[in-house]
Formats: C-alpha cells, sequence, structure tokens
C-alpha cells in the first residue's frame, strides 16, 4: 500500500492511494520478467507547457529542420519490403524517403529525390516493386543498390560522374521487426538510441509478429498533442468511463527510463480506484466478456485470472504458440512504451498495438496516425502478407474498420473527438499552456523536455 500524508510529500512523490500497479501483478503470484516490476520514476519539474507549442508555425518549421532529421523512427515494417526491389515511401512533413531492398538481406534507404532537377523518384507514401530506379520526369536512372545507371543524353552532362551521382543515402537499421531510418549521418547507432527496449522486449519480440490490421487517421491536432492522448490512463475516467470496471486507471504506473523511453502499465481485470463501491468478480468477469455468462469463477478466483488462462489457452491454440509462461498481466494488461519522438509500441498480447504520429504534411494542426495490430507468427508458418492501410479522414469512425475491434474503435473515436477540442482551444486567449499532474503525465514532460535538446542543439 503506498497510502501516505500529501502534505509530506516531495512534488512527484504522491500516489493514488491503494495497491500500485506493482502490487496488482505481484498479486497475480506469478513469475514474471523482472522489467515489469521495475519502478523509474523522476521528477522533471512542473512549469506550463506552452499551447504555442501545439500552434506555432516557427516551432513546426524547427521541428522540420532539427528534430525530424536527426532522430531515429521506424519507416516500415521488414514484412513491406520483402523482397529485393520492394520498397516504401516514408514521408515526415516535406521530408520522403525511399526504403528499398536491394539484396535478400540488405535494405537501404535514399532521399526520395532525383539528383537532376530533384522530381521525387517514387510517389509520396508508395510501396511497390522495382529492378531499377527510374526518374518519371526524364529518366535518369540508379541500380538498386544507389549507383547511377543511365542519363538519356548524357553527352549534355560532362559534369555528371558516376562516383558524384550515386543516390546520397540515408542511415538504415532494424530492430523488432521495424525498418528505422535517420537523416543525420553522424547519428548514435539505434541500439543506443532504443534505450531498455532490447532488453525489456527480449521477452515479448516483436519479429516475430505480423500486421494483422493497418489503420491510418488523419486526426485533427498537431502531432505532439494527439501523441499525449495516448500517454496517460488519467483521462479514462472522464473519456472513457465504460472501461471503469475493467480497468485500472489511477494507480496505472508511470516509468521513464530515458531521455527517449518512457512506460505505462494499466492493468486489466481490476476496477478503478475511482469506483467507491466495491464490485465483484462475477460483474468484473461479465464486463470482461462484453455480457456473455459463459465463464465460472472458482471459490477465491478472480475474474483476471479466469479471463487469463482462457486466453493463455485460446490464444495459445489460435497463435500456435506456447503461452504457458506469460503471466495475466503479460497478456492483458496495457503494457506501453514510447520511444522518441512519436512511436507507442505495445508488448501485450491481447492489446498488441504499435502506434505512430507524424505531422500531416506541413500542417502544423492536424496529425497522421497509423495503428498497427501486430499479432504472432503462427510457429513454423510464414508471416502473411501486410495489408494496405485503412485511411480514414478526421470524421471518419474507427467503428469502420473490419477486424478492429469495436470496443477499441470506441476508444479511438472517443479520444479523437477530444483532440479537435483541444487543438481548437489552443488558440484561445487566457490561460495560456497546460498544467501537467507531476506523475501521471511525466511522459508528456519527458517528450517536450527531450525535444528540446533537439531544437536547442
Ligand atoms: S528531374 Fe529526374 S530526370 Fe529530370
Ligand atoms: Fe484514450
Amino acid at each position: 500500500m503506498n497510502v501516505q500524508a500529501h502534505e509530506t510529500l516531495e512534488p512527484g512523490e504522491a500516489r493514488c492511494p491503494g495497491p500500485s500497479t506493482r502490487d496488482l501483478i505481484l498479486r497475480d503470484g506469478w513469475n514474471v520478467p523482472p522489467e515489469l516490476v521495475t519502478e523509474s520514476y523522476e521528477f522533471l519539474g512542473d512549469e506550463d507547457i506552452p499551447y504555442e507549442r501545439y500552434t506555432s508555425r516557427a516551432l513546426f518549421a524547427r521541428e522540420m529542420e532539427k528534430l525530424w532529421p536527426k532522430v531515429w523512427q521506424w519507416a516500415c515494417r521488414e514484412e513491406h519490403v520483402p523482397e529485393v526491389g520492394d520498397y516504401h515511401v516514408y514521408d515526415v512533413g516535406n521530408h520522403s524517403i525511399l526504403v528499398i531492398r536491394v539484396a535478400e538481406d540488405e535494405i537501404k534507404a535514399y532521399y526520395n529525390s532525383c539528383l537532376h532537377r530533384g522530381t521525387q523518384l517514387r510517389p509520396s507514401d508508395s510501396t511497390g516493386s522495382v529492378t531499377q530506379l527510374r526518374c518519371p520526369f526524364h529518366g535518369w536512372t540508379w541500380n538498386l543498390d544507389g549507383s547511377l545507371r543511365e542519363i538519356p543524353c548524357r553527352w549534355d552532362f560532362p559534369k555528371v560522374t558516376d562516383e558524384a551521382f550515386s543516390l546520397p543515402e540515408v542511415k538504415v537499421a532494424r530492430w523488432g521487426g521495424f525498418v528505422f531510418i535517420n537523416m543525420d549521418p553522424d547519428a548514435m547507432p539505434l541500439e543506443e538510441y532504443l534505450e531498455v527496449l532490447p532488453a525489456h522486449f527480449a521477452n515479448w519480440p516483436l519479429d516475430r509478429r505480423y500486421t494483422a490490421v493497418h489503420v491510418q487517421k488523419i486526426l485533427p491536432a498537431n502531432w505532439k498533442a494527439a501523441q499525449e492522448a495516448f500517454a496517460e490512463a488519467y483521462h479514462v475516467l472522464e473519456t472513457h468511463s465504460q472501461a471503469l470496471y475493467t480497468a485500472s486507471d489511477a494507480n496505472a504506473q508511470y516509468d521513464v527510463f530515458g531521455e527517449r523511453t518512457s512506460r505505462f502499465i494499466h492493468t486489466v481485470g481490476i476496477p478503478s480506484p475511482h469506483l467507491t463501491e466495491p464490485v465483484s468478480q462475477e460483474e468484473i468477469l461479465k464486463r470482461m466478456r462484453g455480457g456473455q455468462g459463459d465463464m465460472d469463477i472458482p471459490l477465491g478466483g478472480t475474474a483476471r485470472a479466469v479471463v487469463a488462462d482462457h486466453l493463455r489457452q485460446a490464444l495459445g491454440e489460435a497463435y500456435k504458440i506456447d503461452l504457458s509462461a506469460w503471466s495475466p498481466s503479460e497478456l492483458m494488461d496495457s503494457i506501453q512504451y514510447h520511444l522518441f519522438p512519436n512511436t507507442y509500441m505495445h508488448s501485450g498480447i491481447t492489446l498488441p498495438l504499435i502506434y505512430r504520429f507524424r505531422p500531416n504534411g506541413m500542417d502544423t494542426e492536424s496529425a497522421i496516425f497509423d495503428i498497427l495490430v501486430l499479432r504472432p507468427i503462427p510457429e513454423g508458418e510464414a508471416a502473411p502478407e501486410p495489408p494496405e492501410p485503412v485511411k480514414l479522414g478526421v470524421d471518419d469512425s474507427y467503428l469502420t474498420v473490419r477486424g478492429l475491434d469495436p470496443g477499441l474503435a470506441q476508444v479511438y473515436d472517443q479520444d479523437t473527438k477530444n483532440l479537435g477540442m483541444q487543438q481548437r482551444a489552443f488558440h484561445n486567449r487566457g490561460k495560456r499552456g497546460e498544467t501537467l499532474g507531476n506523475y501521471q503525465e511525466i511522459r508528456i514532460r519527458r517528450m517536450h523536455k527531450t525535444l528540446d535538446t533537439y531544437l536547442r542543439a
């Protein structure tokens, strides 16, 4: 229990009264990876975050110049470019990068721009397969490995040498089945950039997953505000109150592991501390099962344990993998890591979600939100081909997406509605910044602090 007198605590030390997330996970009685019950919090100050950060075109332009060309960011999954010649164009703001498999085990990335008069070699946001890279304007052509192949009327370009006119490369590295790019030739190695992620995800290998669903929606807010709507469980009480009986919120755990990685864990199958009346295990079970009364709880058992046992069996069979060592927390809880600047990765298996937030072109006030549902690749089978992304406009509901859980779709629709109202109000006169919770909103503050180090560099 971590009930403490509020007045005696330093800022950032207060926690929701009652059992902590760690207590709840240990109460399950399973052996869990030590990383799961590690806590890592640091108070980072309590100054307001100016709304200007979400509206200023000048700041947006600085991000384009000083942030995006300097950070590791995932462009696609490896399964998006499985064969030699397969390419994927990754756009972020006004940057366009062409990722292409050039050999069985080699993926390269080039600036998506012709060395003649700049035209994009392949259209923005496109995927496909080629045997060479031929500019659609005048036909300058490169081999897949970036070497110059052909220039029509080469007699007119005496200054062009093969050596100087190879396609300039962008750094590429791979981890967890993701293809990362970095435009900075002096960037630190990806392995170092990822901080705790390789160690923590050793238990939950994302390279053994495939993309089952991909949704890409335009959100009505700056990319940072859009991302921050998914950084905390504080808003569950007001925004997603349907979840109060089956998910913890105020007692969620927040960790900051370094400048670029953070985490939250909120437990499933345990009611919110906001509920003042006790909730029976039968009631929790019924809600977790979507109203079906199809399972029983043994004497002294919990709904959480019953559902976890069921999932361990059912998902193990469906995915043909051994889940016998997976604890209830690893199976069901929302265990979500953030990688600066723009990605969340959930380690779990019932919520196997990846989120990515990018500026929508050069619009300061909207963002592209990619959701990938990554399911385990059945043992001994090849990964199925990734689906084309389902594209949703600002007003399109997630409920229209086939394959997306309707409960989750409802949650995303609720978040989208908030974002439009928040971004609009950033322009109001009156109070000019957001006041963050020291604990529950620490990941937002961490993100802004790291962003500042890039903007100041
Ligand atoms: S701009 Fe590419 S060939 Fe001319
Ligand atoms: Fe939400």
